[in-house]
């Protein structure tokens, strides 16, 4: 068993934070190969490997992204505006989540004010105000640009074994994103890319079975401050169950 320095570990994990800004540098194919190895060491549910990745890069990247911003245009329109801009996402259904998950969720209460947490010390970071909704819904559309990221891998899970499938990619997902923190990438998963699930499909052959869980947005991080952001880390305490 080869020596492994522990407190360096803790650094290193400790050290990888989401990356919502992306240089345009191409990342070459033997390191997405490289990190998918690497993510492929992640345990799994009877070694069963319950999960398919897409990995889009070039013209298919941009496709799917020049889909999701229009999707978004109109859903978005929807939420801000009025009646008509409902009715006519109602009518015409573009921009309705195509989701093979459930991705828009009210938040537990009990989990609320962590969410809150999140977007309001974010938002300060960029300087947008709380109320200011034009200013948060654009930002929030970098999403569908994936950050500027030259890649984007799409994680699906065989639905056949439920959650075991979810939590299997959920590893790999973090083992793929600790490589490329390791190889100086950096990495987003992406909720966001599994609202439209039918724009994925369109550019990859998906087995029969397979849902559309999550993206990860992938690149090397540009300087801009929304890279600095350190998110909340919940002290272990808030996690422990206390005995009976
Ligand atoms: C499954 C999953 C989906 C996520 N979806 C998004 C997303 O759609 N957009 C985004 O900006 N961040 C997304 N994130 C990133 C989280 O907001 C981020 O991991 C969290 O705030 C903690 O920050 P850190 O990763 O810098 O430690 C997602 C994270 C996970 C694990």
């Amino acid at each position: 068993m080869p020596k492994f320095n522990a407190e360096s570990f803790s650094d290193f994990v400790a050290s990888r934070r989401t990356t919502r800004d992306f240089l345009p540098t191409p990342v070459p194919q033997e390191l997405i190969d490289t990190l998918l190895t690497d993510a492929m060491t992640a345990p799994s549910w009877s070694n069963t490997r319950p999960y398919l990745v897409a990995t889009a890069q070039g013209e298919v990247r941009d496709r799917i992204s020049k889909e999701f911003l229009a999707r978004w245009e109109q859903a978005s329109k929807a939420l801000g505006g009025g009646f008509l801009a409902k009715a006519k996402l109602f009518v015409t259904r573009y921009g309705l989540p195509t989701s093979d998950y459930k991705v828009n969720r009210v938040y537990p209460k009990v989990l609320q004010p962590r969410s809150a947490r999140v977007g309001a010390e974010l938002y300060a970071l960029l300087g947008i105000d709380r109320k200011d909704q034009k200013a948060r819904q654009a930002q929030w559309a970098r999403n569908y640009e994936f950050f500027g990221a030259p890649v984007s891998f799409f994680i699906f899970t065989h639905s056949g074994l439920g959650e075991y499938s979810v939590s299997d990619a959920g590893l790999f997902m973090q083992n793929l994103m600790l490589s490329a923190h390791a190889h100086g990438l950096g990495t987003c998963a992406q909720g966001a890319s599994a609202v439209w699930a039918d724009a994925v499909r369109k550019e990859f052959e998906v087995p029969e079975g397979y849902k559309l869980l999550c993206g990860i947005a992938l690149g090397y991080p540009s300087d801009h401050k929304v890279n600095g952001f350190n998110a909340d880390r919940l002290p272990i305490s808030d996690i422990k169950l206390k005995n009976k």
